[in-house]
């Protein structure tokens, strides 16, 4: 049975691949960070009590900011897979607090690969590394295109982007960087643009919000569904040779047209309930991310097959059935909690 250990198994990303690994036989290991409220909700439905036989997911409490405990936790599991997905990830949200993005970020990635070499062991090593690095360079956007970061999350991304493959050329890791456009899903953060927007159309339709209040609606990015793309990490580890791969659609939208379809598909229209407010815009912005993955397809036979229409669909009805499901349990929860309103 193969092991693998995920940094950031409770965010939406960690949680669709920790199904992926234990559809596939893996037994999986997560680190998570101790909390005064629970921030499993994403994972709990795969867990089942360690004492049962038959438990393959364990979780273990540390965080990207604690080197010793990333070697400890590394040398106790011996995991044959890593795959680095925590980070403060959310690009906004780094301008007001870059220097904690830099150290988890940036520095927690290079935390995890001493650890990996300081404990000794022999594994494969995935970096989430994302699209935001190319930042101001024009798409279409591939492996060879120019690193340009607009954010303080772009520019410690790059960092971690460099030490993965500083890693693999100086040590010999098979350590790998997946960038990863744009990819969604109904268990995206609630503060994401597409999620935001999707979970507010849920509200209005239900009567129990008037008013979305967004920032830039003309960038343009490149959405794609997350559980195709955590196959695609995957992939990228079972290759003959480590090297970095693109993941996209290719296929360009803006904020505005998913606004429209979004809205469309609950009968809505966006004009009617969408309002500026100029404290979601960021002081650089992405204006334009489109991906070409042409060597992930050839190289792994990974191709995405959701588009930014189907993806707007699948989170309406999903947020539309979670409203419906929570009853007066979820409507009492605000939109948004007050002090997360510069998101
Ligand atoms: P996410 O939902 O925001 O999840 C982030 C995860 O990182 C959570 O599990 C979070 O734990 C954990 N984390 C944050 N700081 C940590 C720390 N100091 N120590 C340990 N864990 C920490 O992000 P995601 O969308 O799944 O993305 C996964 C990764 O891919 C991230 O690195 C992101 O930057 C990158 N990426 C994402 C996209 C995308 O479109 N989704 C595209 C390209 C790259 P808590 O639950 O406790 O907060
Ligand atoms: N969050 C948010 N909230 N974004 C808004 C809003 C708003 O109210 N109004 C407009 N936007 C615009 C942002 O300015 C940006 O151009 C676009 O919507 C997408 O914003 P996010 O959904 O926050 O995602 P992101 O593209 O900045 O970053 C995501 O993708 C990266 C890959 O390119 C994150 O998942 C990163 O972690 C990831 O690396």
């Amino acid at each position: 049975m193969k092991k693998a250990l995920i940094t950031g198994i409770t965010g939406q990303d960690g949680s669709y691949l920790a199904e992926l690994l234990l559809s596939k036989g893996y037994e999986v290991h997560g680190l998570i960070r101790r909390s005064s409220t629970f921030n499993t909700s994403r994972i709990d439905h795969l867990y089942k009590d360690p004492h049962e036989p038959g438990a393959r997911m364990f979780l273990h409490y540390g965080d990207l900011s604690d080197g010793a405990r990333l070697v400890t936790l590394l040398a106790g599991i011996h995991p044959d897979e890593v795959y680095n997905l925590a980070a403060q990830s959310h690009v906004r949200v780094s301008f007001d607090e870059p220097e904690h993005t830099g150290d988890t970020t940036g520095i927690g990635s290079i935390r995890l690969l001493e650890a990996v070499r300081l404990a000794g062991i022999q594994c494969r090593f995935y970096q989430a590394s994302s699209s935001e690095m190319f930042g101001a360079s024009p798409p279409p956007q591939n492996e060879d295109t120019l690193f340009y970061p607009r954010s303080p999350y772009g520019a410690a991304k790059v960092y971690s982007y460099w030490v993965t493959r500083n890693y693999r050329e100086a040590y010999g890791l098979f350590a790998v960087n997946g960038i990863l456009f744009n990819h969604e899903s109904p268990r995206r953060g609630e503060t994401f643009v597409t999620r935001k927007i999707t979970r507010s159309v849920a509200r209005i339709k239900a009567g129990l919000e008037h008013n979305l209040y967004m920032g830039n609606l003309d960038s343009v990015r490149d959405w794609g569904y997350a559980p195709e793309y955590v196959e695609g990490m995957w992939r990228m580890l079972q290759a003959d040779e480590p090297r970095d791969y693109v993941l996209a659609t290719g296929v360009p939208c803006t904020v505005k047209e998913f606004l429209e379809t979004a809205f469309d598909h609950a009968g809505l229209d966006w004009h009617d309930h969408v309002k500026f407010d100029e404290r979601y815009l960021r002081p650089t912005e992405v204006d334009s991310l489109i991906g070409d993955a042409s060597h992930a397809e050839s190289a792994l036979g990974w191709k995405a097959g959701v588009d930014a229409t189907q993806l707007a669909r699948i989170m309406v009805d999903a947020d539309i059935a979670a409203l419906e499901c929570e009853g007066s349990a979820w409507i009492d929860t605000p939109l948004l909690p007050a002090w997360d309103k510069a998101s």
